[in-house]
């Protein structure tokens, strides 16, 4: 018997591999004690998330919510996770993302200057919070004097994500009604002076009557500032990281930085950002001889998965030039990530930036690093690093 992971550990979020070694051997597990399952090999977590009829994503609110928030297309099933999907995806089309690529370029050399000059830099602090912030912070329409606010939005949403499995706590009160407040505002300005911004078109089709209320207007907000920023910090952070440990791989990447994308994708596999998403099944599921009781919140390891043998060879060795790398770290299926061209994107650009102005990266602390603290992210709260310019 495989005891559930103490997700509090800083050891088993610094190395949760072994744990899901195990697992993968065991998958999937079913602890009806703990009201809990966990499903680890790639086959299983594929065809989980590719089942959305009977995997849910909707996860009822905990006993002691008196007036739960509307889900957001992440903790909903079709028709509803369609019809709110479908009012954004436009905007997150590789083809319009791309054209934010330039803009990306300059809010990416704007934010290394300083970092270059002095040769060494805290990455988080530096660049990879502040990247995507700024940049879904434009998409959206929020003026830049606002972006600060957003960390402490953003951390205590993610905050109460990782808590609980499935339901989560409820974001604090008083931080909820500062988001309502502000999108309230944002909204009711935009309505009076419609833009050329992601904002503008969401009022547009709540105007629209049917399509989106407030209520699910507000929470869609809060769902792309929040799913995007922490995601993405960690995949640039986590990428630092894997190249610093694996300095031959870097050393192909640096002669040749059209393996950056090939690269990212393999970070993405081998520390992926996010390391599980939960599911719950419709109804009792036979899985390997066992079976996951109807509602039972299972959890999909992405990056148990992500290991895999019987879909990765050689799963332990970070290779940038890996081919095919049909990772899950964007999940798979109808809730792929939204986001996941814009995330690919700002990645590249930060490393296409980053190793062509500078060199020599070295880590300035030793021993752990202070690790974001929930057990379904991966990734570093500081990276202090010193490098030198090319
Ligand atoms: C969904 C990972 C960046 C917006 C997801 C899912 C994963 C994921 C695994 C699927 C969850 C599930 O099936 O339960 C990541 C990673 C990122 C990243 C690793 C960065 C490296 C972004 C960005 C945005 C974004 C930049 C938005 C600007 C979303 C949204 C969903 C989603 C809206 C829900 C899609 C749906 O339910 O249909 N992401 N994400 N993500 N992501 Fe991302």
């Amino acid at each position: 018997m495989v005891a559930a992971p103490n997700v509090n550990d800083p050891a088993f979020l610094e190395n949760p591999f072994p744990f899901y070694e195990l697992g993968r051997a065991m998958s999937p597990l079913v602890l009806p004690d703990r009201g809990l399952a966990m499903v680890f090999g790639y086959d299983d977590c594929a065809a989980i998330l590719k089942d959305w009829e009977t995997w849910s994503s909707r996860f009822p609110p905990p006993p002691d919510v008196t007036d739960p928030p509307e889900p957001t297309m992440l903790n909903s099933d079709p028709p509803r996770h369609t019809r709110l999907r479908s009012l954004v995806s436009q905007a997150f089309t590789p083809r319009m993302v791309e054209q934010l690529e330039p803009r990306i370029r300059e809010i990416t050399r704007e934010l290394l200057e300083p970092a270059l000059e002095a040769g060494a830099c805290d990455l988080v602090a530096a660049l990879a919070y502040p990247l995507p912030v700024i940049v879904i912070a434009e998409i959206l329409g929020i003026p830049p004097e606002d972006r600060a606010q957003f960390k402490e939005w953003s951390d205590e949403v993610v905050a109460s994500l990782g808590t609980g499995l499935g339901g989560g706590r409820q974001v604090r009160a008083e931080v909820f009604e500062e988001m309502r407040e502000y999108f309230t505002r944002m909204t009711e300005e935009r309505r009076r002076h419609p833009r050329n911004d992601l904002i503008t078109g969401l009022v547009e089709a709540e105007q629209d009557g049917e399509r989106l209320t407030f209520p699910d207007l507000l929470q869609m907000l809060i769902l792309l500032l929040v799913a995007g920023n922490e995601t993405t910090t960690n995949l640039i952070s986590n990428a630092m990281l894997s190249f610093m440990e694996h300095r031959d791989e870097l050393a192909k990447v640096e002669a040749n930085p059209a393996l950056i994308p090939s690269a990212l994708e393999e970070v993405l596999r081998f520390n992926s950002p996010v390391q599980a998403t939960a599911r719950r099944p419709t109804r009792d599921v036979e899985l390997r001889g066992r079976t996951i009781p109807a509602g039972m919140v299972t959890l999909v390891w992405l990056a148990a998965a992500n290991r895999d043998p019987a879909q990765f060879p050689e799963p332990l060795r970070f290779d940038v030039t890996r081919s095919p790398n049909r990772h899950l770290a964007f999940g798979m299926g109808i809730h792929f990530c939204l986001g996941a061209p814009l995330a690919r994107l700002e990645a590249r650009v930060a490393y296409e930036e980053l190793l062509g102005r500078a060199t020599g990266f070295e880590r300035t602390t030793d021993g752990p690093l202070p690790r974001v603290p929930t057990f379904f992210m991966r990734g570093v709260l500081e990276l202090p690093i010193a490098f030198r310019r090319r």
